[in-house]
């Protein structure tokens, strides 16, 4: 999406559709002279009502003019408007165009314009991508951003950038486990590659991992009849800042049957959304290289199925990892673990200085913070509340979670360095993270689970209000990478 911007003056901005927020302070002055728009704002109550919408169709300037509520002051944030934002774009999708946005002076015009374009390109993304009439374009190709500073559309225009980003993580979330294979993704990843001139990747098969010794990830692996890749891509800038290499790992788990230790089957489809975390690590590495922020940053994002059949691996085998670590496996639906523990330790391998993983671990996270908050526990506090401070602030909200020495106790076996599950059902997002602690070496590490924000089995009562992948991690990962490199 293209990204203008227009100083505010009462001349009707040109554009196929005009969006104009009802803040605290009522109408935009700008907007005030605009036909009938004071009257209908009032009539239908619409500052009090956030993201409440209506619709005038006049007679000009545009074809469309849609208020938009955005309620009561002390609820106005980001995700406010971008809610706000993407209820204008659907009320006006069939008209689609150029959307001119009249910039409301309660809220910054910074934060407020890249709200307007997570609202308007996340909130109108379509996942029917396989219905046979479906339509493949966005509907707004130009946003005009009224009343706005011209350094403005720098920042904007990055965020649209991002945001597209993250719904191309979102169809990878939504592509069958039939259509995207381990191989598939690997080749995505390739293609993404070639596009940008200093973003490398590569893909180790079976026979490749196997002899490096990423038993772990072999393990899972051995039951599909759709081989397993270790996708690893590389981005060095030209000018890179600082000396952190940061390192991007995912848990790309194409389809997550459960394995031997099955999973019931109700919801099972959404287990295709169970490489969601890899999806949005390869995208939003992606978009760095895109974007040139001058941050050195490695990928290393384990793709495969987790299958049933007779080769599958089975609860009491025992398992060598990587770094020599050994596995009993207890429950082969606690398979996301050991691709990450071969992934982590990959990661550090080859040089990540600071490592963040992404992954639909545990159902308990979903449980526990629903599909609002994705939770995040690591090694270095400082390191975490970082990912907790770029998560805040991208929209894609993180809540520190704790990690304590005893937790891993929890892990213990009778066999072997550790156990890939317990009974106890206790602290299950933590016991997931005290395993992967098993894994990282040295060095800051923390890990995002994001069970229940990656994939969506209902929508959410806002901008994502589809069903499916949600591209969560991209934008944290940008605004990390753009913090990190400052
Ligand atoms: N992919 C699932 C976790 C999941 C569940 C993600 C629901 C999204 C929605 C993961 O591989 C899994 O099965 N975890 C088990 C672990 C358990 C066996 C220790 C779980 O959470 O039940
Ligand atoms: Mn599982
Ligand atoms: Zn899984």
């Amino acid at each position: 999406m293209h990204v203008d911007v227009r100083p505010a003056s009462d001349a009707a901005p040109e554009a196929d559709v005009i969006a104009i927020p009802v803040g605290p302070d009522g109408i935009p002055t700008s907007a005030r002279s605009l036909d009938g728009v004071t009257r209908v704002a009032e009539e239908e109550g619409l500052a009090e009502r956030a993201a409440e919408t209506a619709v005038l169709y006049p007679d000009g300037p545009a074809r469309r003019i849609v208020l938009v509520g955005l309620g009561p002051a002390d609820e106005l944030d980001a995700d406010t408007v971008r809610t706000a934002a993407a209820a204008v774009a659907e009320a006006a999708e069939r008209v689609g165009g150029t959307l001119a946005w009249v910039l409301d002076d309660s809220f910054p015009h910074a934060e407020q314009a890249r709200a307007v374009v997570d609202g308007v390109l996340l909130g109108t993304y379509d996942p029917g991508r396989w219905k046979s009439e479906a339509k493949d374009d966005a509907p707004f190709e130009r946003l005009v951003l009224v009343g706005g500073e011209d350094d403005l559309v720098e920042g904007t225009a990055r965020a649209a950038t991002i945001a597209e980003a993250a719904n191309r993580a979102r169809d990878l979330s939504n592509t069958g486990a039939n259509e995207l294979t381990p191989e598939r993704l690997a080749e995505h990843a390739g293609e993404l590659a070639s596009k940008h001139e200093h973003l490398s990747a590569e893909a180790l098969g079976p026979e490749e991992f196997t002899k490096l010794g990423m038993g772990a990830f072999a393990g899972v692996a051995q039951g599909s009849h759709n081989p397993a890749r270790m996708i690893v891509m590389r981005y060095e800038p030209p000018e890179p800042r600082g000396d952190v290499v940061l390192g991007l790992v995912g848990k790309a788990v194409t389809f997550d049957t459960g394995g031997i230790s099955i999973k019931k089957a109700l919801y099972m489809e959404d287990m295709k959304g169970d490489m969601s975390g890899g999806g949005a690590v390869i995208e939003g590495i992606g978009v760095l290289a895109q974007l040139g922020v001058p941050q050195r940053t490695l990928a290393v994002v384990g793709a495969t199925e987790n299958a049933v059949g007779g080769g599958a691996f089975r609860p009491g085998d025992i398992l060598t990892a990587m770094n020599g670590k050994t596995i009993e496996i207890t429950n082969t639906d606690a398979e996301g673990r050991l691709v990450l523990a071969d992934a982590l330790h990959h990661a550090r391998t080859l040089g990540a200085t600071h490592i963040v993983d992404f992954a639909t671990l545990t159902g308990a996270m979903n449980s526990a913070m629903g599909d609002v908050y994705a939770g995040v526990m690591g090694n270095d506090d400082e390191w975490r509340d970082l990912i907790v401070a770029a998560g805040e602030e991208s929209g894609d909200h993180a809540w520190a979670w704790p990690m304590h020495r005893r937790y891993r106790g929890l892990i213990d076996s009778a066999f072997a360095d550790m156990k890939n599950s317990s009974v106890r059902g206790q602290a299950g997002p933590i016991y997931a993270a005290s395993f992967l602690e098993e894994f990282v070496g040295e060095g800051p590490w923390a890990h995002v689970d994001v069970a229940g924000t990656a994939f969506f089995t209902w929508g959410r009562n806002d901008y994502l209000s589809q069903k499916g992948g949600t591209g969560y991690g991209v934008r944290l990962i940008a605004e990390l990478a753009t913090k990190l490199s400052a």
